[in-house]
C-alpha cells in the first residue's frame, strides 16, 4: 500500500513540476513593466519653434544633408511638438504602463547653460508628463538621447571635461522641474554610439571621423557626468530610480568550435558593453582589464607616451562604481565575430581605432533574416545569450530592456515585426526562467520616426505615420494590436 502511495506522490510531483515549468515558461512576471519608446529629435519637429535652438543633429542635417541617406532632416518629422496628445493617446491604446521619451536639451536650455531657461520648452514636457500621469502611465525620461546644443559642440562637445558640470546643471533643471512626478530616469542613451559612432566615425552627429582618441575622452567624461548626476539625484531628490542605458549587438562566434572566436565574443562584450558598464556594475569598478591592457599596449606601439584610454583615479573609480539602479540595455540584433590580432604589421595600427583596439572582425550571418536596416538581422537567441552574459558578468542586476524592435520599409501589415516581437520576447521569457532579473521591456518604437542617418528610409514604429498628411496621421499597424495583446495578457500567443 505504501509503495503505491509513494508512486502516486511521485507521479503527482512530476506533474506538478511540469505544470510549474509550463506556468513559468508561458507568462511574464506580474510586476513586469511594459512600455514603448521614442526620442525627442526623432519625433518632435518644430526645431526652431518657441525658443528652441539648434542641436548637433539640426546642425548636421542642415549643413551636411549628403551625410543622410535621403538628405532629409527632422525639422518636421512626426510633429510631436504639436501632436503630443495623440502620442499619449496611442500609448494608452497600447495599454502599456511606461512611456520612455527624451528631453531635448536645446529646447529647455537653448544655449546649453542653465542661465537661460526656456519656459515654453519645460512646459511642453510638463504637459506630456501630466497627461501620462492622468492615465496612470509612468514617464521614463532619458536626459540625453543625442541632442547636444550646437553651442556646446563648439566647445569640443563630449571631449571637453567642461561638459560634465554643464550636464549636471542641465540635469538639475530637469530634476527641479519634473522630479516631483518623474520617477524613472536615464542619464545617457547608448554611450557607445555617442562616443564611437560620433567622434570615431562620421556615423552620428557631430560626425567627426577621428578614431581612437577622442572616443575615449568622450567616454571618460560621459561616465563622470553620469555618476555625478546619479549622486546628485540620490543626495537631493531620490524619489525614484536612475540609471544608464548601453547598447550592443550580441557578439556571436563566427565559428562555434573555434576557441579564438569564443575569445572574440568575450572581447566584443567587454569593448562594447564593458567600456561603460564595467566601471559601474563590475565588482571593483574601472574599465575592463582587457581594454586597459590592449589600448595601453597598442598606444605604446603607436608612439604615444601614455595610453589613449584615460585613467581614473581611485576616488573616481569609487565615485562611478554602483551608480545605476538598473542595467538599461538596447539590443536589436547579433553580429558574428572573429579575432583579428594581426599585430605583426605596425603600419596597420598607425591610425588608432576602436576596432583595432578591440582586435575583432565583424560580419553578418547571411542565414539570419534581413530587416529594413543593413545592420539589423533577426537572431533572437542572441538576446538570450546577452541577458545570460549580463547576469553572469555583473551578478544579476535588475535589467530593463530599454529598446528592442525591428525596421522595415513601411506599411500597416507588418507581419515580420509581429514575428520579431514574438521571437525576441520568447527569448526574454526564457532568460527570465533562467533566473535573469529582467524587470521590463520597452518596445522601439511607438511610431515611425526620423531614423538618424537613415532619414525616413527605415521604419521602426508600432504606429504608421503618414508624413505627407497635415496632421501626420498615426495609424496602428498589425504589430500594435499584437503587442497590446501581449501586454494585456502578459503572455505571447503564437
Ligand atoms: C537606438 C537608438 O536609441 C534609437 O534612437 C534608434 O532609433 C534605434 N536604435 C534604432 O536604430
Amino acid at each position: 500500500k505504501s509503495a503505491s502511495l509513494c508512486k502516486f506522490l511521485l507521479i503527482s510531483l512530476l506533474y506538478l513540476s511540469i505544470f510549474v515549468r509550463c506556468e513559468k515558461f508561458e507568462s511574464f512576471p506580474d510586476e513586469f513593466k511594459w512600455g514603448v519608446g521614442t526620442s525627442s529629435y526623432q519625433i518632435e519637429g518644430s526645431w526652431n519653434v518657441d525658443g528652441k535652438s539648434e542641436s548637433i543633429w539640426d546642425h548636421l542635417t542642415h549643413n551636411f544633408p549628403e551625410k543622410i541617406e535621403d538628405q532629409s532632416n527632422a525639422d518636421h518629422t512626426t510633429e510631436s511638438y504639436k501632436f503630443w496628445k495623440r502620442d499619449v493617446e496611442m500609448v494608452r491604446e497600447l495599454g502599456v504602463g511606461v512611456y520612455r521619451f527624451s528631453i531635448s536639451w536645446p529646447r529647455v536650455l537653448p544655449n546649453g547653460y542653465k542661465n537661460h531657461i526656456n519656459r515654453a520648452g519645460l512646459d511642453y514636457y510638463n504637459n506630456i508628463i501630466n497627461e501620462l500621469l492622468t492615465y496612470n502611465i509612468t514617464p521614463f525620461v532619458t536626459i540625453y538621447h543625442w541632442e547636444l546644443p550646437q553651442r556646446l559642440q563648439e566647445l569640443g562637445g563630449w571631449t571637453n571635461p567642461e561638459l560634465i558640470d554643464i550636464f549636471i546643471d542641465y540635469a538639475k533643471v530637469l530634476f527641479d522641474e519634473f522630479g516631483d512626478r518623474v520617477k524613472m530616469w536615464t542619464t545617457f542613451n547608448e554611450p557607445w554610439h555617442i562616443c564611437e559612432q560620433a567622434y570615431g566615425q562620421d556615423y552620428m552627429a557631430p560626425s567627426y571621423d577621428y578614431p581612437g582618441i577622442p572616443i575615449y575622452l568622450c567616454g571618460h567624461n560621459l561616465l563622470k557626468a553620469h555618476a555625478k548626476v546619479y549622486h546628485m539625484y540620490k543626495n537631493i531628490y531620490n524619489h525614484g530610480i536612475i540609471g544608464i542605458t548601453a547598447d550592443i549587438s550580441t557578439p556571436h562566434p563566427l565559428n562555434h568550435n573555434h576557441h579564438h572566436d569564443q575569445q572574440a565574443v568575450e572581447r566584443a562584450y567587454q569593448f562594447y558593453l564593458g567600456w561603460f558598464m564595467h566601471p559601474i556594475f563590475s565588482k571593483h569598478g574601472n574599465y575592463p582589464k582587457i581594454m586597459i591592457d590592449r589600448i595601453g599596449e597598442l598606444s605604446k606601439k603607436q608612439g604615444f607616451t601614455k595610453s589613449r584610454l584615460p585613467t581614473f583615479t581611485n576616488d573616481e573609480i569609487k565615485m562611478i562604481h554602483k551608480t545605476s539602479d538598473f542595467f538599461g540595455i538596447n539590443s536589436y540584433t547579433s553580429i558574428q565575430v572573429t579575432l583579428n590580432d594581426d599585430d605583426t604589421n605596425p603600419a596597420k595600427h598607425k591610425i588608432p581605432s576602436f576596432f583595432h583596439d578591440m582586435g575583432t572582425i565583424e560580419s553578418q550571418n547571411e542565414n539570419w533574416e534581413k530587416s529594413g536596416s543593413v545592420w539589423l538581422r533577426v537572431h533572437p537567441s542572441g538576446m538570450l545569450h546577452l541577458l545570460k552574459w549580463i547576469k553572469k558578468e555583473y551578478h544579476n542586476p535588475p535589467v530593463y530592456i530599454t529598446e528592442n524592435g525591428v525596421s522595415d520599409k513601411g506599411g500597416l501589415n507588418d507581419v515580420k515585426r509581429v514575428e520579431y516581437f514574438n521571437s525576441y520576447l520568447t527569448a526574454i521569457l526564457n532568460a527570465i526562467n533562467d533566473g535573469c532579473d529582467v524587470r521590463g521591456y520597452i518596445a522601439w518604437s511607438l511610431m515611425d520616426s526620423y531614423e538618424w542617418k537613415a532619414g525616413f528610409t527605415e521604419k521602426f514604429g508600432l504606429y504608421h505615420v503618414d508624413f505627407n498628411s497635415p496632421n501626420k496621421t498615426r495609424t496602428p499597424k498589425m504589430s500594435a494590436k499584437v503587442f497590446s495583446e501581449i501586454v494585456k495578457t502578459n503572455k505571447i500567443d503564437w
